[in-house]
């Protein structure tokens, strides 16, 4: 098996047109620079029911649940609607139970003022209904969209570099106790 930590970036977004892409886009640069990291997506646009994409329905349920068993960790890439998280986003988390179960979470959101982060203490909350445990430090964008340069890029502050590297550091600790801890001891024999 690989020593390094396969991370599953999740699309909090299923918008056409969403600024998610950018911010994907962004993380991506950022965990190809790390050695210790395989990457994966999740996307409501690829898999859910009602996307058009090459693994929409029946088979994109199982492609996700797939891509959710097989991370190690995830990077969850949200913007906050109407004070909370989208419901595509709700929708993935709901496709699958088990896959989910002893694995940590971290967060990137954006949004208007708040920068996401209600959208997130909200996610905290459904994380450890599915036995994931979610790391403290995250990245947040308020005005997001203020962010993007005439190159169409995303660019970040020091601060939320800075932001991006711990949390990046906390979630790689926790993956690698916690995958230490699957091999040791079934994780399912606590959860009868
Ligand atoms: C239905 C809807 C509700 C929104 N509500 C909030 C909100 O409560 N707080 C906030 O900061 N931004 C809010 N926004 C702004 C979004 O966070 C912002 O448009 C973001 O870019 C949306 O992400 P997306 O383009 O990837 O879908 C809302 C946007 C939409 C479409």
């Amino acid at each position: 098996m690989s020593e390094r930590i396969r991370v599953a970036i999740v699309y909090g977004s299923g918008r056409e047109g969403r600024l998610c892409d950018r911010l994907v886009d962004w993380v991506r640069e950022r965990m190809a620079m790390q050695a210790a990291f395989d990457m994966a997506l999740i996307d409501p646009r690829v898999h859910l029911l009602g996307g058009s994409g090459p693994a929409s329905g029946e088979s994109g349920l199982s492609a996700l649940r797939e891509e959710v068993f097989r991370a190690d960790a995830f990077i969850v890439v949200t913007p906050e609607y109407n004070h909370g998280y989208p419901a595509a986003l709700k929708e993935i988390i709901d496709a699958a139970y088990r896959e989910w179960h002893a694995k940590v979470a971290a967060f990137v959101s954006y949004g208007g003022t708040s920068g996401g982060i209600r959208a997130v203490e909200q996610l905290r909350q459904v994380f450890a209904e599915l036995h994931v445990a979610t790391v403290r430090d995250g990245v947040s964008f308020p005005h997001a969209w203020e962010r993007i340069g005439a190159d169409g890029r995303f660019a970040a502050t020091p601060s939320q570099e800075k932001a991006f590297a711990r949390m990046t550091a906390q979630l790689l600790w926790w993956a690698r106790a916690l995958r230490d801890a699957r091999l040791a001891a079934p994780y399912e024999e606590t959860v009868q």
